[in-house]
């Protein structure tokens, strides 16, 4: 055969003669570069060993060549893969195989007569001692495993729940009874509708569910509608499909809903939703499918819902500014934050925590409460609830150096209400005018208190805000 070719300087040209010079010198150049060859018949026996595969016998414990070749592949070589391809009849084209004569870099091709049936395998060890062989490759192999091991922590770090149950405080019958509803939430899936004021730990909550849950290792993806505006809010929801815009963007961009994907997305301050999006969000929670802008294409998302809000609901759907059919498709579920000043005998633990937590965060020396700080904590009315009493707290600590918080510390600090009730007055001035005055010095206050952080103005005062804009610019027409 050899010298067919041998005496000829000229290529062939028809297609067999090719192939067979091919898979000749193909053939050869293995046989030569390899570390080893064999071959197995159909039955799985070693039937040849080329020369240079001789040298592992010993490492794999035979003496003589005869002891080796006529045996199950199975029984001389340790973890070998050569059967899997013979009942496959698939290559295995690089591969590592380890066992006591060493790892190598491994590839099994299956042979196969005229009519395609397997009758063998070729098994060629294209490397030994990979780890010197192939170390620069490793090492740039490990290194690319590493960063994108490291940047997908960071991003499940970014996504997971902030907070556990254990992070509710709380002991009242009220607290109990939330975290338990809140608790039987988490087992299901079905939608969650966190309601109560501003600063009652709905964000809070809405994490512990997600932690609490069968989702727990997947996405907690945070959407709100408040801080959202209108004309990005549904590319933000759905995403944007390639192509869809030319520029920046026009690889596309997969939207919240398609991030939380077999997680849970969180719809903060849902009764903010534009009345146009409402329709939509309800067809992508009722059919669990979405449509990115500039697409033709729906996909399928695997999405539970928590929503929360501090707005009445119920009233927004009287007054036609929230879709009904979206209303009851939320409401499937809905968990009531009870207000601070319904659970008053959770003051101290919260008190407790909130110090400790403010210690930590500003550096702050720890500071304790007294039982004349607790009895004028109690006192308060708290409208802006959980988060007025850690601002409360803060402040408390920031304007005295003394270690134990008593009453006077906290006299005359925002918000709170004075220690001895001023007598009943006898209105002074028409009504509309006494409310109006009240309403532009609360949000003065409000403001003041944020340091003119209108988003957070108006959380505290418990509006929106694009109706707090609207106020502004009343307070400004009538000085
Ligand atoms: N039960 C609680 N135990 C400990 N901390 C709480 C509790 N409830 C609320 N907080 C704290 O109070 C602050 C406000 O809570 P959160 O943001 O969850 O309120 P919210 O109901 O979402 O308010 P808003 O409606 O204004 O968004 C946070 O700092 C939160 O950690
Ligand atoms: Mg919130």
């Amino acid at each position: 055969m050899s010298d067919q070719w041998s005496d000829q300087a000229a290529l062939p040209s028809d297609g067999d003669a090719i192939l067979r010079l091919a898979a000749r010198s193909m053939f050869d150049l293995f046989s030569s570069m390899s570390e080893g060859m064999m071959l197995v018949d159909r039955a799985g026996r070693v039937v040849w060993i080329n020369d240079s595969y001789k040298r592992f016998l010993p490492a794999l414990g035979f003496e003589r060549e005869e002891d080796f070749v006529g045996k199950p592949v199975g029984e001389v070589v340790p973890n070998t893969q050569m059967h899997h391809v013979l009942e496959t009849g698939k290559p295995i084209l690089i591969d590592l195989l380890t066992n006591r004569a060493g790892t190598f870099v491994v590839s099994r091709i299956p042979l196969r007569d005229d009519q395609g049936e397997v009758i063998g395998v070729l098994g060629i060890v294209l490397f030994d001692q990979p780890e010197t062989t192939l170390k620069p490759l490793i090492a740039k192999f490990a290194n690319l495993q590493r960063d994108l091991d490291d940047t997908r922590k960071a991003l499940a770090e970014q996504r997971r729940a902030k907070y556990t149950f254990a992070s509710f405080i709380g002991s009242s019958p009220a607290a109990i009874e939330v975290k338990r509803q809140a608790r039987r939430a988490a087992q299901g899936n079905s939608t969650v509708l966190l309601l109560g004021e501003t600063g009652t730990g709905k964000e809070l909550l809405a994490h512990a569910i997600h932690a609490g849950s069968a989702r727990v290792n997947k996405a907690f993806v945070s959407v709100n509608l408040a801080a959202l505006p209108e004309s990005l809010m549904e590319a933000e929801f759905f995403g944007v499909a390639p192509g869809a815009y030319t520029g920046a963007d026009r690889r596309g961009r997969d939207g919240r809903f398609k991030l939380a994907d077999g997680g849970t997305l969180f719809l903060d301050e849902i009764g903010d939703t534009p009345i146009g999006l409402q329709a939509k969000l309800l067809r992508a929670l009722q059919e669990q499918e979405i449509e990115p802008l500039g697409s033709t294409k729906m996909f399928k998302v695997d999405v539970r819902v928590i929503a929360a809000t501090s707005r009445d609901l119920k009233q927004m759907v009287a007054d036609g500014r929230f879709r009904e059919d979206l209303f009851y498709r939320l409401n499937v579920l809905p968990v009531r934050l009870p207000p601070l000043r319904e659970r008053l005998s959770d003051l101290e633990a919260l008190a407790d925590s909130l110090l400790e937590n403010i210690a930590l965060r500003s550096g702050m020396p720890l500071r304790e409460l007294t039982p004349s700080g607790l009895a004028a904590l109690s006192g308060n009315h708290w409208p802006g609830n959980v988060r007025e009493l850690r601002n409360t707290l803060e402040q408390a600590a920031m304007l005295t150096d003394h270690a134990r918080l008593t009453a006077d510390d906290f006299a005359g600090l925002q918000g709170m209400s004075a220690t001895t009730p001023s007598p009943p007055l006898l209105p002074s001035r028409p009504l509309p005018q006494l409310i109006a005055e009240l309403e532009r010095s609360s949000i003065q206050s409000a403001l003041e208190a944020t340091k003119g952080n209108k988003v957070a103005a108006a959380k505290l005062l418990g509006i929106s805000r694009a109706t707090l804009y609207e106020k502004l610019a009343g307070m400004k027409r009538v000085p």
